[in-house]
Formats: structure tokens, C-alpha cells, sequence
């Protein structure tokens, strides 16, 4: 179901530096109970359907909070958004309603959505080493491109924010390690 009204869409992975829809603004947000986890396959962007490669899903932790951007996509275009985002993040992904926190603390919590792929998903390749998963995301690309590129830009977009991430930081120290 498509929501009604001005709708606060967040994003933690590749919808913070490639959001990909037009939006009437955009805030840096924090939602808690859940890590940030290269633990989902990406047989459509990143990798093949024979050779996934890995990007990022968010895990119920519920010590932990993951930061990200919230867009507000206004109500005349939410339809043709979600459309888009619903195929976009088609490989396992669902929605998911959130409370969003602000990292500017003088604007007040607002409800939001968010697209997650559960551990129940067809998708879903769940943890491994860091040394594999490195490995797995230096040898993998897709469609989309490279799953180094992934990780990269994502890393690049957390530093840019000032957001310490040290499950992203620590696997992009290690692919780009193998690299060299
Ligand atoms: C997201 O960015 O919010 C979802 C995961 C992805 O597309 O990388």
C-alpha cells in the first residue's frame, strides 16, 4: 500500500549516495534497533544470479542505531516512487514503517519508511568472515557495477555525513587491502 501525504523515505545503503527520485528535501536521520550489515546477496546489482555479490541490510539489534538520509517525497509523487524503489530493491527487500530521529535535534521525530531485507529472504547470505566477505565484494559486479563501487561510495558518503560505521569501515580497509 502506497501511504498518503508529503512521506519520509529513509535510506542506509545505496539510497544515500544514489537516491535515484526527486524529493523535496533531505535530512540526516538516526533509526534505533538495528545495525547496518553487508549480509544480503545482489544477484540484480551487484552481482549475477550465479555469483551474488554483497550489499548492505539492516539487522535487529536492539542496542544498536543506524544513521542514514531521510528524503521527504512529496504526496503528487509518491505513486511513481515507491514504483520505482518497490523494483529497485525487488531482490528480497520489503517495507518497513519507522520512527525517524533527526540528527539535527531541534527538528521533531517523524514516522517514516524504509526498505529492508528480512533474514527470511530468498536473497539473504547472513554473516561470514570479514576476510570473505571482502573477498566476495572485490570479485563481484553487476549490472549496477562494481560491488567495490558499492562499498566505496557508501563509505565515502558515511565520512562525507561525519558517521562512524565500523562494520562498513573495516570491510572497506579490507577490500581495498586485497587491491593492493
Ligand atoms: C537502502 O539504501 O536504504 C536500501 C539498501 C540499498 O539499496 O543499498
Amino acid at each position: 500500500m502506497t501511504p498518503s501525504g508529503d512521506t519520509w523515505v529513509f535510506g542506509y545503503g545505496s539510497l544515500i549516495w544514489q537516491p535515484s527520485f526527486s524529493f523535496l528535501e533531505q535530512r540526516p536521520a538516526r533509526i534505533h534497533g538495528w545495525s547496518r550489515r553487508f549480509w544480503q546477496g545482489s544477484h540484480d546489482h551487484r552481482g549475477l544470479p550465479d555469483a551474488p555479490g554483497r550489499v548492505v541490510t539492516l539487522i535487529e539489534d536492539k542496542h544498536a542505531s543506524c544513521e542514514g538520509i531521510a528524503y521527504l517525497v512529496a504526496a503528487a509523487t509518491l505513486k511513481r516512487v515507491f514504483e520505482h524503489l518497490d523494483y529497485r530493491e525487488k531482490n528480497g527487500y520489503e517495507r518497513y514503517n519507522i520512527q525517524l530521529d533527526f540528527l539535527n535535534e531541534k527538528k521533531a521525530p517523524e514516522l517514516g519508511i524504509m526498505y529492508i531485507a528480512p533474514v527470511d529472504n530468498h536473497a539473504f547470505l547472513g554473516p561470514a568472515s570479514m576476510e570473505d566477505m571482502a573477498l566476495q565484494i572485490q570479485h563481484s559486479a553487476g549490472p549496477s557495477g562494481s560491488n567495490l563501487e558499492y562499498l566505496t561510495e557508501l563509505a565515502a558518503a558515511l565520512r562525507h555525513m561525519q558517521i562512524h560505521d565500523q562494520h562498513v569501515f573495516e570491510l572497506e580497509e579490507m577490500v581495498l587491502a586485497l587491491g593492493r
